[in-house]
């Protein structure tokens, strides 16, 4: 199955090791600069279609989503500014009301996005507003340019934050700092989103694609297997209280002395080898 087209989102595939067949990152670029990458439905149904085909795609080990950068401005115009993407389109508000809501979020891009199997990072240069915001925090990892800046402003147009942010932001920066953001409407630096856990890494804008390409590299070159069960396994203890997150953890543990990337990991290290994993 080849990557979906769409006018809105662009999907490249980059080599995890380029001498080495053994898979690809999918970057993924959403793509309408002009409107700060605003999450409209064109966007939201081209990022189902993409997760569809990430999780049917085994050669796909890694998955990065970004925004797309500004285009030059027309002449005499102001440029648009950076942005990963400043929230879901404003402008398909209009008119709506809960029971339209409620149909959208039935089937919800940004869930799907969150129940990708596969390691996932969002590489933020700018804005990353309300449902930006969302997006970035169902990615497994951020990586920021020093530029960006993290808000949920939804307060600002009488609403609170719809994809997530209630639970994902505050798994990620705690209660206190959820409740300031979402009361106050206010943006957090890149500097503050690293201090309180909002971004892993921060970096300048030049450096931020190999940075977060190397970072993609490094957990493309583990077992894809390995990575899944690690991924699950956090993911059931954010559903779970902490004696069954443990008990989870255990029996996640135990089932991957069964597997053959265990047998291969451990002789490696004892023989001071690369290992070449079965699931690449
Ligand atoms: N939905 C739809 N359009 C959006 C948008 C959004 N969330 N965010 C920005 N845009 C559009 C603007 O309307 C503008 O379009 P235009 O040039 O056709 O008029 C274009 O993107 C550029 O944005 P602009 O507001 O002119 O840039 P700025 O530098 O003055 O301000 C922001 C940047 C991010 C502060 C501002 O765009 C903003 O506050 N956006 C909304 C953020 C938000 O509330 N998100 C949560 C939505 S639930």
């Amino acid at each position: 199955m080849s990557a979906p087209t769409s006018e809105v989102i662009l999907i490249e595939e980059h080599p995890i090791n380029p001498d080495q067949d053994v898979g690809s990152i999918a970057l993924v670029t959403i793509d309408r600069p002009d409107k700060l990458n605003a999450l409209n439905a064109d966007v939201m149904s081209a990022l189902k279609a993409m997760v569809a085909w990430v999780e049917s795609t085994p050669h796909v080990r890694v998955v990065i989503i970004t925004g797309a950068q500004p285009n030059d401005p027309p002449e005499g115009k102001r440029a648009k500014p950076n942005a990963f993407v400043a929230g879901a389109d404003i402008t398909e508000f209009v008119g709506k009301k809960s029971d339209d809501i409620r149909v959208m979020f039935a089937d919800n891009a940004v869930e799907a996005l969150w129940n990708i199997s596969k390691p996932t990072i969002a590489m933020v240069d700018g804005f990353a507003l309300g449902g930006g915001c969302e997006v970035a925090c169902s990615c497994d990892v951020r990586i920021a340019s020093d530029r960006s800046r993290f808000g949920t402003p939804e307060i600002n147009l009488g609403l609170i934050p719809g994809y997530g942010a209630t639970q994902r932001l505050a798994n990620l920066v705690g209660y206190g700092k959820t409740m300031e953001m979402i009361f106050t409407g206010e943006m957090v630096s890149a500097e503050e989103a690293h201090r309180i856990g909002l971004v892993n890494k921060v970096c300048a804008p030049d450096d931020l694609f190999e940075t977060t390409m190397a970072m993609a590299r490094l957990i493309g070159s583990k077992s894809s297997n390995t990575l899944g069960v690690g991924k699950a396994t956090v993911r059931a203890a954010l559903d779970s209280g902490l004696t069954e997150g443990v008990a989870i953890e255990a029996e996640a543990f135990a089932s991957l002395f069964d597997s053959k990337d265990k047998e291969i990991g451990v002789t490696a290290f004892l023989n001071r080898s690369t290992p070449e994993w079965k699931h690449q």
